[in-house]
């Protein structure tokens, strides 16, 4: 097993990696508090680990919380759901919960631990790669709001996370994939190395070979750590984890979260993010179609629908929170493993890489 420190202005904590790391029980003795434990999780997930993490928990008991599967539940109601749960259980400041599943329940579950008594422990055992790569590293918690993605959220930092490889073996190959996207992010944002090497072995990581997963898992948490290590609360460079989420949050809130994964979205809004680069004369000829080449590899789509009506898009755009009052702020490439945050963009080039991104 590995662990990669996160060391933040606020806080630091350890991020485990390994197989079987989930039923390690004196991770779990080290990390719980002393007061009462919720563990929330999903129908999905709980016949699959539930009772390994029980198991994993000894003797202590641990009230559990089901919540039900899908980002169309990412919802205050959702989130309320917890903390009555938590009134209901009596829990106290020193209280415990941990997030078992994908991004949605950590994200959900994070935001129930920011909230309830002023903010609670909580600790992230992630089975998704895209949670186990991205959403249970950072502390962003919070839950969507009808008009836009994660509208309602706040910093609050796990104490620890689990991520055991090992749960990868049940994640359906669309899933899989949609975490491949937040991967090959972390190339095309910081880490040209990793691009090629991402590109050299698409092979093995769509065979789901355990080194080059781990590898991968290991190299993003690594990088994701590097950035917000020096920006924890995102005032700068941690802006940069946003390539492709401007086009992919506008994709995802107009297609009422139900067409794409959060990481397919990502896949084409990094596409298109490139196009606008390239258009703009901000990186090479050719960027957008090698990053479209790699997301390929792991079945990821590239293109807007042809459905999908620009303006809308264009309009959902203004609605992203990342969205400043005079221009748009989105996160450009330069060349593929440098990006850079820009408000440069005119309307007219914004609608056209949008247009010229549909197919
Ligand atoms: P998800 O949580 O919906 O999980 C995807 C599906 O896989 C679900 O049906 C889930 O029940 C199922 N599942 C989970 N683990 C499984 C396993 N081991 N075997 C079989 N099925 C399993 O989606 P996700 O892609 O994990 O996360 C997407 C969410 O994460 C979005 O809401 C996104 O906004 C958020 N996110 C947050 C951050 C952050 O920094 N907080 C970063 C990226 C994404
Ligand atoms: N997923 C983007 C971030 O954590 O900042």
């Amino acid at each position: 097993m590995k662990t990669i420190d996160i060391n933040l202005e606020s806080t630091r904590y350890p991020v485990y990696l390994g197989r079987g790391c989930l039923h390690d029980r004196s991770l779990w003795d080290r990390h719980l508090g002393r007061g009462k434990v919720l563990l929330v999780t999903n129908e999905t997930v709980a016949p699959l680990y539930l009772s390994l993490l029980l198991e994993a928990l000894g003797g202590r008991k641990a009230e559990v919380h089901v919540l039900p599967d899908g980002e169309q539940h990412k919802t205050v109601k959702t989130w309320n759901g917890i903390l009555d749960k938590l009134v209901d259980m009596q829990a106290r400041r020193d209280a415990t919960l941990i997030a078992l599943g994908g991004g949605v329940v950590g994200d959900i579950t994070g935001y129930a631990a920011a909230s309830y008594m002023r903010g609670v422990r909580f600790m992230q055992a992630p089975t998704t790669l895209l949670a186990q790569v991205d959403a249970s590293v950072g502390g962003k918690t919070g839950v969507n709001h009808p008009q836009g993605k994660n509208l309602i959220g706040a910093f609050h930092q796990p104490h620890a996370v689990m991520i055991d490889s090992a749960t990868l073996d049940t994640l359906p190959a669309r899933e899989f994939n949609a975490g491949m996207a937040e991967v090959v992010k972390y190339g095309a944002l910081c880490n040209r190395e990793f691009h090629d090497w991402l590109q050299a072995n698409s092979a093995r990581i769509a065979a789901r070979d355990g080194q080059a997963v781990d590898y991968l898992i290991e190299r993003s948490v690594l990088d994701k750590a590097e950035i917000v290590g020096q920006d924890e609360k995102e005032s700068g460079i941690r802006a940069l984890l946003n390539l492709g989420h401007s086009f992919g949050h506008a994709l995802e809130s107009e297609t009422a979260y139900a067409r794409f994964l959060h990481g397919e979205a990502v896949a084409i809004g990094m596409v298109t993010a490139a196009r606008l680069s390239e258009n703009r004369g901000l990186c090479e000829p050719g960027t957008a179609a090698s990053l479209a080449a790699l997301l390929k590899k792991f079945d990821l789509p590239v293109l807007i629908p042809e459905d999908l009506s620009v303006e809308r898009l264009a309009a959902a755009l203004k609605l992203d929170k990342k969205a400043v009052a005079s221009g748009l702020r989105l996160v450009l490439l330069k060349s593929i493993g440098e990006a850079v945050v820009d408000q440069g963009s005119t309307a007219e080039q914004i609608l056209n890489a949008i247009k010229e991104s549909q197919g």
